[in-house]
């Protein structure tokens, strides 16, 4: 996700631009660049990957005097993290840096282009510039043109501009992404979130969307669409941790939040109304391909096991999960004709890497899920698709997992569509699903207000059963590992049809039966196992659309007509439940005992 940072005044800059963006690594990204102005001079950098890349090619350079200075991390959406990508993004005479996504950016290029305009990279930010310039031709003044540049942006933007044709200011204009405008006295400072301008700042103004203006040597002058706005200030808070969880308790609660946010970008250029498109490989990669095998650790695993059902039953495809630990040893029979996928969030899981080797040695063509670019197992795959879910803090992992589901749903879609195995209309079924999958994603306060309530009731009993059927076993066992990450209660996720066969011996009123009860999937037969349990006086919280009169406790799901929106829907209850039920035991969700978060020994 990208990030911003921006300052005007007499400090040094670089290290303020630097600094800021360190502030802002958490979101993840991979590139970055800085433009400064000064005595008219306009200076910039950039580099691909780490920000120690940028740390250095700036190393000789420092900045005197009063001047102005945007920074910018990129989380790559249009175009490949290339230098030539990443920002600022220069015109003839003016830079841009942008977070967002302009819809209409192609529009824009258009007419630009037919005016004789040269656009050097792949982005949609390079449109905001070049519409300034061009638009600067024939306004009065700078900041006219940027007002009318503004007016034809379509989308989210977070975005800076400095020029050297009011050397003394900052244009800036934010539409659904974030951006605040910190005070220091005559300095201003601008950045996608607080962190960056703790310690600087004593106080703060967080934009509205549709609010644009301008910072010019200590003043700040701000517009929305019915014209010149007061801006009301507000204290900062001092506490860069705090900030940098956006006030949320635990980095764990934050990320379950973004869950609907993320997943939208997971999405981008991928989704797309006639299917499924991945620009990361050719689909030559399935040449020859007729089965799939996934290895995985942990909750990676999980959504391996879900995404099984999906590449059978959609892509028609074979596929077998191995836990990575389990693979290496097992002396496993492979063939040239499997595609070898691993999922992981980290990149760096030992098993999981050796295990990626074990099958090139022996011929396989690799893919890897994985949610952190250029980690060993995405640089030692023949080809890699990012789940984009942005920096995950929690050990505990929430989003990752849902964007790997997510991921996992949308190749199975596309080898379904290579392989003709899956007619027109239901393609469309299948992206129409995928489409309302954000929207499931979101937590309603309503919601984590009945799950905080509920769970006081279950923090005692000698242990918790979650079940479920087909793409709901592997959530039951997801549900139940992040339980006991953080609870330290014991939790066992289990296929409800398999109960009866032994563990239904334990059923009494102390154990406790969290039962996924989706409308859309074998809805009956799952009763019936529900039922068996609730014979037997095992206490059942039922998660549901369909009020079920046996049950103890009863979650209300919405209706849905797909079983992934479903799954996605169920997930974030049962990321709730945990987090609440570990909360009032006290327990730090963020950093549970024994567990790490990148496991890079065997
Ligand atoms: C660790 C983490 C788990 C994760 C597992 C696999 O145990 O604590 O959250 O699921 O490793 O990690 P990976 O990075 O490969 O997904």
């Amino acid at each position: 996700m990208c990030g911003i940072v921006g300052y005007i005044g007499h400090k040094e800059k670089k290290e303020i631009l630097l600094d800021g963006l360190q502030e802002l690594e958490y979101r993840g990204y991979d590139s970055a660049g800085i433009a400064i102005i000064e005595d008219g001079t306009l200076k910039h950098f950039k580099e691909i990957g780490k920000l120690e890349n940028l740390r250095q090619k700036t190393k000789s350079y420092t900045s005197n005097g009063f001047g102005v200075a945007i920074g910018h991390t990129r989380w790559a959406t249009h175009g490949k993290p290339t230098e030539l990508n990443a920002h600022p993004h220069l015109g003839e005479y003016s830079f841009i840096i942008h977070n967002g996504i302009i819809e209409n950016y192609q529009e824009i290029k258009n007419e630009l282009t037919a005016e004789g305009v040269q656009f050097v990279s792949q982005t949609d930010t390079e449109v905001i510039v070049h519409s300034f310039e061009n638009e600067n031709h024939t306004a009065k003044t700078p900041f006219e043109a940027f007002t009318n540049t503004v007016k034809k942006l379509e989308g989210a933007y977070a975005t800076l501009l400095v020029t050297k044709a009011a050397p003394n200011t900052i244009f800036f204009a934010k539409s659904r992404s974030p951006m605040l405008i910190g005070f220091d006295g005559d300095d201003v400072y601008f950045a996608s979130s607080d962190s960056p301008v703790i310690g600087k700042a004593n106080e703060v103004y967080y934009l509205e969307d549709g609010e644009y203006g301008y910072a010019k040597s200590g003043e700040v002058k701000l517009f929305d669409a019915n014209g010149e706005r007061k801006i009301s200030k507000q204290a900062l808070a001092t506490d860069k941790v705090l900030a940098q969880k956006d006030g949320y308790r635990f980095f764990m609660e934050k990320e379950i939040y973004e869950q609907s946010r993320v997943m939208s970008e997971t999405m981008m250029g991928r989704v797309l109304d006639s299917g499924i498109d991945f620009d990361e490989f050719d689909k030559s990669l399935f040449d020859g391909i007729y089965a799939i095998k996934i290895c995985a650790c942990g909750t990676s695993y999980h959504s391996a096991l879900a995404a099984s059902y999906l590449f059978e039953r959609i892509a028609k495809m074979r596929c077998d999960i191995e836990i990575a630990s389990e693979f290496r040893y097992k002396e496993p029979f492979l063939t040239d004709k499997t595609l070898f996928i691993t999922v992981s969030q980290s990149g760096e899981t030992a098993d999981t890497l050796e295990a990626l080797k074990m099958a090139k040695r022996a011929g396989l063509k690799s893919l890897s899920i994985c949610n952190v670019d250029n980690s060993s197992i995405v640089r030692e795959s023949d080809a890699a698709i990012l789940t984009r879910a942005g920096i995950e803090k929690g050990v505990a992992s929430t989003k990752a997992f849902a964007t790997q589901a997510m991921v996992l749903w949308m190749l199975s879609l596309y080898i379904g569509q290579l392989r003709n195995t899956i007619p027109k209309d239901k393609i469309e079924i299948e992206i129409d699903a995928m489409l309302h999958t954000p929207k499931a994603l979101v937590v309603e306060d309503k919601l984590h207000e009945r799950i905080h309530r509920l769970s006081k009731r279950y923090l005692h009993g000698h242990g918790f059963f979650f079940i479920g059927r087909d793409i709901f076993y592997p959530l039951a066992l997801e549900g139940a590992l992040k339980l006991k990450e953080i609870s330290y209660l014991h939790a066992e996720g289990y296929p409800a049809g398999e109960m009866k066969h032994g563990p239904i011996a334990l059923a009494d009123s102390e154990l406790f039966t969290i039962a996924l009860m989706p409308k859309t999937l074998l809805y009956d037969k799952m009763k019936s196992n529900v039922e068996e349990l609730s014979a037997r006086d095992a206490t059942i919280l039922a998660i549901s659309p369909e009020t079920f009169e046996l049950a103890d406790d009863f979650i209300q799901t919405k209706h849905a007509n797909h079983p992934m929106v479903e799954f996605f829907e169920m997930m974030v209850v049962t990321q709730l439940l945990a987090l609440e039920i570990s909360v009032r035991l006290g327990n730090d969700v963020d950093m549970p005992r024994n567990l790490a978060k990148s496991v890079t020994v065997e």
